[in-house]
Protein backbone atom coordinates (compact mmCIF):
# COMPACT_ATOMS: atom_id res chain seq x y z
CA UNK A 1 0.00 0.00 0.00
CA UNK A 2 1.73 3.06 -1.08
CA UNK A 3 1.43 5.71 1.53
CA UNK A 4 -0.49 8.39 -0.85
CA UNK A 5 -3.32 5.95 -0.96
CA UNK A 6 -6.68 6.78 0.79
CA UNK A 7 -7.57 4.94 3.73
CA UNK A 8 -10.40 1.73 3.65
CA UNK A 9 -13.93 2.31 2.54
CA UNK A 10 -13.05 6.31 1.05
CA UNK A 11 -14.23 4.77 -2.13
CA UNK A 12 -17.69 4.14 -0.31
CA UNK A 13 -20.43 5.88 -2.63
CA UNK A 14 -21.68 7.74 0.79
CA UNK A 15 -18.10 8.69 1.58
CA UNK A 16 -17.77 10.18 -2.27
CA UNK A 17 -20.94 11.79 -2.63
CA UNK A 18 -20.43 13.89 0.70
CA UNK A 19 -16.67 14.33 -0.11
CA UNK A 20 -17.57 15.65 -3.73
CA UNK A 21 -20.13 17.75 -2.29
CA UNK A 22 -18.69 19.75 0.68
CA UNK A 23 -18.31 22.54 -1.21
CA UNK A 24 -22.31 22.73 -2.41
CA UNK A 25 -23.42 22.30 0.88
CA UNK A 26 -20.95 24.85 2.57
CA UNK A 27 -22.83 27.28 -0.39
CA UNK A 28 -26.15 25.68 0.41
CA UNK A 29 -25.51 26.72 4.18
CA UNK A 30 -24.28 29.76 3.10
CA UNK A 31 -26.93 31.16 1.42
CA UNK A 32 -28.88 32.81 4.49
CA UNK A 33 -32.21 32.81 4.11
CA UNK A 34 -32.22 29.71 6.48
CA UNK A 35 -29.96 31.45 8.85
CA UNK A 36 -32.32 34.78 8.82
CA UNK A 37 -35.21 32.52 9.52
CA UNK A 38 -33.16 30.46 12.57
CA UNK A 39 -32.76 33.87 14.03
CA UNK A 40 -36.12 35.46 13.39
CA UNK A 41 -34.89 38.40 11.88
CA UNK A 42 -37.45 37.87 8.59
CA UNK A 43 -41.57 38.22 8.91
CA UNK A 44 -43.01 35.32 9.96
CA UNK A 45 -44.35 35.27 5.89
CA UNK A 46 -41.04 35.03 4.85
CA UNK A 47 -41.28 31.11 6.41
CA UNK A 48 -44.66 30.54 4.99
CA UNK A 49 -43.40 31.51 1.85
CA UNK A 50 -40.65 28.49 2.20
CA UNK A 51 -43.08 25.89 3.12
CA UNK A 52 -45.02 27.00 0.17
CA UNK A 53 -41.94 26.63 -1.75
CA UNK A 54 -40.78 23.28 0.19
CA UNK A 55 -44.39 21.91 -1.23
CA UNK A 56 -44.50 22.24 -4.60
CA UNK A 57 -40.86 20.51 -4.16
CA UNK A 58 -41.93 17.64 -2.49
CA UNK A 59 -45.25 17.25 -4.89
CA UNK A 60 -42.39 16.71 -7.52
CA UNK A 61 -40.20 14.42 -5.27
CA UNK A 62 -42.77 12.39 -3.81
CA UNK A 63 -44.92 11.36 -6.86
CA UNK A 64 -41.63 10.64 -8.69
CA UNK A 65 -41.34 8.19 -5.79
CA UNK A 66 -44.91 6.59 -7.40
CA UNK A 67 -43.47 6.80 -11.03
CA UNK A 68 -40.50 5.09 -9.80
CA UNK A 69 -41.78 2.36 -7.54
CA UNK A 70 -41.11 -0.51 -10.09
CA UNK A 71 -37.76 0.31 -10.59
CA UNK A 72 -35.43 -2.28 -8.77
CA UNK A 73 -32.98 0.19 -7.39
CA UNK A 74 -35.86 2.84 -6.25
CA UNK A 75 -37.64 -0.32 -5.03
CA UNK A 76 -35.19 -0.48 -2.13
CA UNK A 77 -35.50 3.43 -1.60
CA UNK A 78 -38.83 3.83 -1.11
CA UNK A 79 -39.53 5.47 2.40
CA UNK A 80 -43.50 5.74 3.29
CA UNK A 81 -42.66 7.12 6.55
CA UNK A 82 -39.99 10.48 5.17
CA UNK A 83 -43.42 11.86 3.27
CA UNK A 84 -43.86 15.42 3.80
CA UNK A 85 -46.23 16.38 1.93
CA UNK A 86 -48.80 15.82 4.35
CA UNK A 87 -46.60 17.41 7.03
CA UNK A 88 -46.58 20.51 4.62
CA UNK A 89 -50.36 20.81 3.77
CA UNK A 90 -50.89 20.66 7.93
CA UNK A 91 -48.47 23.36 8.47
CA UNK A 92 -49.80 25.69 5.29
CA UNK A 93 -53.33 25.15 6.89
CA UNK A 94 -51.92 26.49 10.34
CA UNK A 95 -50.38 29.22 8.95
CA UNK A 96 -52.74 30.73 6.32
CA UNK A 97 -55.86 28.95 7.05
CA UNK A 98 -58.43 27.23 5.37
CA UNK A 99 -57.52 29.19 2.06
CA UNK A 100 -53.69 27.96 1.89
CA UNK A 101 -54.00 26.95 -1.77
CA UNK A 102 -54.82 30.47 -2.51
CA UNK A 103 -51.77 31.52 -1.49
CA UNK A 104 -49.17 29.16 -3.31
CA UNK A 105 -46.82 30.42 -5.71
CA UNK A 106 -43.79 29.07 -7.16
CA UNK A 107 -41.13 31.21 -7.42
CA UNK A 108 -38.90 30.87 -11.12
CA UNK A 109 -36.14 28.92 -9.18
CA UNK A 110 -38.81 26.43 -7.38
CA UNK A 111 -40.16 26.65 -11.22
CA UNK A 112 -36.91 25.09 -12.72
CA UNK A 113 -36.42 22.81 -9.85
CA UNK A 114 -39.55 21.24 -10.17
CA UNK A 115 -38.76 20.97 -14.04
CA UNK A 116 -35.45 18.97 -13.13
CA UNK A 117 -37.17 16.74 -10.78
CA UNK A 118 -39.72 15.99 -13.67
CA UNK A 119 -36.48 15.40 -16.29
CA UNK A 120 -34.66 13.48 -13.81
CA UNK A 121 -36.16 11.91 -10.62
CA UNK A 122 -39.43 10.66 -12.28
CA UNK A 123 -37.15 9.17 -15.41
CA UNK A 124 -33.85 7.27 -13.73
CA UNK A 125 -32.90 6.03 -10.50
CA UNK A 126 -29.71 7.69 -10.38
CA UNK A 127 -31.83 10.88 -10.44
CA UNK A 128 -34.21 9.42 -8.31
CA UNK A 129 -32.02 8.90 -5.61
CA UNK A 130 -30.06 12.09 -5.58
CA UNK A 131 -32.86 14.01 -5.43
CA UNK A 132 -34.31 11.92 -2.57
CA UNK A 133 -30.66 11.97 -0.57
CA UNK A 134 -30.17 16.05 -1.02
CA UNK A 135 -33.60 16.82 -0.14
CA UNK A 136 -34.32 14.13 3.27
CA UNK A 137 -30.73 13.60 4.67
CA UNK A 138 -30.61 17.78 4.90
CA UNK A 139 -33.89 17.88 6.24
CA UNK A 140 -32.67 15.13 8.91
CA UNK A 141 -29.40 17.11 9.52
CA UNK A 142 -29.40 20.32 8.95
CA UNK A 143 -33.45 20.38 9.53
CA UNK A 144 -33.23 18.96 12.84
CA UNK A 145 -31.58 22.21 14.08
CA UNK A 146 -33.50 24.61 12.10
CA UNK A 147 -36.73 23.29 12.79
CA UNK A 148 -36.85 24.11 16.63
CA UNK A 149 -35.18 27.17 16.33
CA UNK A 150 -37.34 28.71 13.66
CA UNK A 151 -40.41 27.70 16.32
CA UNK A 152 -39.12 29.19 18.78
CA UNK A 153 -38.52 32.68 17.02
CA UNK A 154 -42.03 32.73 15.59
CA UNK A 155 -43.19 31.45 18.86
CA UNK A 156 -44.88 28.22 17.38
CA UNK A 157 -46.59 25.71 18.90
CA UNK A 158 -45.17 22.60 19.91
CA UNK A 159 -45.68 20.55 16.66
CA UNK A 160 -48.14 22.84 14.67
CA UNK A 161 -46.56 24.76 11.51
CA UNK A 162 -43.49 23.11 11.88
CA UNK A 163 -44.28 19.20 10.86
CA UNK A 164 -42.58 19.59 8.15
CA UNK A 165 -39.00 19.28 10.24
CA UNK A 166 -40.78 16.39 12.68
CA UNK A 167 -40.14 12.87 11.63
CA UNK A 168 -42.79 10.61 13.40
CA UNK A 169 -41.07 7.20 14.46
CA UNK A 170 -37.64 7.78 12.62
CA UNK A 171 -34.44 7.67 14.58
CA UNK A 172 -32.17 10.52 12.61
CA UNK A 173 -29.22 8.92 13.13
CA UNK A 174 -30.11 5.54 12.98
CA UNK A 175 -31.78 6.34 9.64
CA UNK A 176 -28.84 8.26 7.89
CA UNK A 177 -26.64 4.98 9.13
CA UNK A 178 -29.09 2.91 7.56
CA UNK A 179 -29.54 4.98 4.33
CA UNK A 180 -25.56 5.31 4.13
CA UNK A 181 -25.16 1.60 3.90
CA UNK A 182 -28.03 1.07 1.34
CA UNK A 183 -26.06 3.63 -1.08
CA UNK A 184 -23.38 1.98 -0.71
CA UNK A 185 -24.59 -1.33 -1.67
CA UNK A 186 -26.46 -0.02 -5.14
CA UNK A 187 -25.52 -2.14 -7.81
CA UNK A 188 -23.78 1.20 -10.13
CA UNK A 189 -21.08 1.04 -12.26
CA UNK A 190 -18.77 3.86 -11.61
CA UNK A 191 -20.44 6.49 -14.54
CA UNK A 192 -23.45 5.71 -12.87
CA UNK A 193 -22.34 6.41 -9.35
CA UNK A 194 -20.67 9.56 -11.18
CA UNK A 195 -24.18 10.77 -12.73
CA UNK A 196 -25.56 10.14 -8.95
CA UNK A 197 -23.08 12.36 -8.17
CA UNK A 198 -23.20 14.85 -10.25
CA UNK A 199 -27.33 15.04 -9.73
CA UNK A 200 -26.38 15.63 -5.77
CA UNK A 201 -24.40 18.61 -6.97
CA UNK A 202 -26.97 19.98 -9.30
CA UNK A 203 -29.46 19.95 -6.34
CA UNK A 204 -27.84 21.62 -4.20
CA UNK A 205 -27.28 24.11 -6.79
CA UNK A 206 -31.30 24.16 -7.34
CA UNK A 207 -31.70 24.41 -3.32
CA UNK A 208 -29.31 27.45 -3.64
CA UNK A 209 -31.54 29.23 -6.73
CA UNK A 210 -34.78 29.04 -4.20
CA UNK A 211 -33.07 30.23 -1.14
CA UNK A 212 -31.43 32.84 -3.08
CA UNK A 213 -34.41 34.15 -4.79
CA UNK A 214 -36.26 33.68 -1.12
CA UNK A 215 -33.60 36.27 0.06
CA UNK A 216 -33.44 38.35 -2.11
CA UNK A 217 -37.32 39.10 -1.97
CA UNK A 218 -37.99 38.91 2.08
CA UNK A 219 -34.99 40.74 2.65
CA UNK A 220 -36.35 44.12 0.42
CA UNK A 221 -39.86 43.16 2.78
CA UNK A 222 -41.88 41.50 0.01
CA UNK A 223 -45.82 41.40 1.19
CA UNK A 224 -48.29 38.52 -0.11
C1 LIG B 1 -28.46 26.58 7.69
C2 LIG B 1 -28.41 25.61 6.81
C3 LIG B 1 -27.82 24.25 7.05
C4 LIG B 1 -27.22 23.70 8.16
C5 LIG B 1 -26.98 24.35 9.51
C6 LIG B 1 -26.85 22.35 7.82
C7 LIG B 1 -26.18 21.47 8.67
C8 LIG B 1 -25.78 20.20 8.37
C9 LIG B 1 -25.00 19.32 9.22
C10 LIG B 1 -24.54 19.65 10.63
C11 LIG B 1 -24.80 18.17 8.55
C12 LIG B 1 -23.99 16.94 9.02
C13 LIG B 1 -24.91 15.91 9.64
C14 LIG B 1 -24.25 14.55 9.83
O1 LIG B 1 -23.07 14.35 9.50
O2 LIG B 1 -24.96 13.65 10.30
C15 LIG B 1 -25.45 18.30 7.27
C16 LIG B 1 -25.47 17.33 6.32
C17 LIG B 1 -26.21 17.43 5.16
N1 LIG B 1 -26.92 18.51 4.70
FE1 LIG B 1 -27.03 20.31 5.58
N2 LIG B 1 -27.24 22.08 6.54
C18 LIG B 1 -27.84 23.22 6.04
C19 LIG B 1 -28.38 23.37 4.79
C20 LIG B 1 -28.57 22.36 3.90
C21 LIG B 1 -29.29 22.47 2.64
C22 LIG B 1 -29.96 23.74 2.12
C23 LIG B 1 -29.26 21.24 2.07
C24 LIG B 1 -29.87 20.80 0.75
C25 LIG B 1 -31.14 20.98 0.47
C26 LIG B 1 -28.52 20.35 2.94
C27 LIG B 1 -28.28 19.00 2.71
C28 LIG B 1 -27.49 18.20 3.49
C29 LIG B 1 -27.15 16.83 3.17
C30 LIG B 1 -27.60 16.05 1.93
C31 LIG B 1 -26.34 16.35 4.20
C32 LIG B 1 -25.70 14.96 4.32
C33 LIG B 1 -24.30 14.92 3.83
C34 LIG B 1 -23.71 13.54 4.12
O3 LIG B 1 -24.04 12.57 3.44
O4 LIG B 1 -22.96 13.47 5.09
N3 LIG B 1 -28.12 21.06 4.03
N4 LIG B 1 -26.04 19.55 7.19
Amino acid sequence: MSLMADPPGTDRLSVRVRRNTVGAHDAAQRSGFLDSLAAGQLPWEAYADLTAQHWFIYEALESAATTMADDPVVATFLFPELRRLPSLEADLQFLYGPRWADHLFALPATTTYCTRLRDVAHRAATGFVAHQYTRYIGDLSGGQYLGPAIARSYGLPATDGHRFFIFAGVDPMSFKNHYRVLLDSVPWSRPEQDEFIAEVTEAYRLNIGVLSELQSRWSQGAQK
